[in-house]
């Protein structure tokens, strides 16, 4: 089934940043309604994740994207960045809808 959103007119879509601004293997973080989202770029693929590990509550802003996973830089969790689940006993981590218009990248829930 074809998604109808349009992100620049549905209120849960925010514009994050740029095409540009996200770099190969590591994250960006950007805002999204207060709270802090690691963009991710895995070959051609985007995918967009809560920044905050639900290990230890720790930052992942550091963490190294590799074969459709983020490694936690504090105790080397993997999470699957399409479904958030982790490879050890550990929360899944909160994914986000992702849509590129016009080479800018727009984020919803
Ligand atoms: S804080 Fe992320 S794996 Fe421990």
């Amino acid at each position: 089934m074809t998604d109808m959103t349009n992100p620049t007119t549905d209120e849960n879509f925010e514009r994050v940043c740029t095409l540009e601004e996200v770099p190969e293997h590591m994250p960006r973080r950007v805002q999204y309604k207060g709270r802090g989202v690691l963009i991710c770029r895995d070959g051609d693929e985007l995918f967009a994740v809560d920044e905050v590990c639900p290990h230890e509550n720790e930052s992942m802003k550091r963490g190294v994207i590799f074969d459709g996973e983020i490694i936690c830089p504090h105790h080397q969790y993997r999470f699957d960045l399409k479904t958030g689940r982790c490879n050890q006993r550990c929360a899944a981590l909160q994914t986000y809808r992702l849509e590129v218009i016009d080479e800018e990248i727009w984020l919803g829930i």
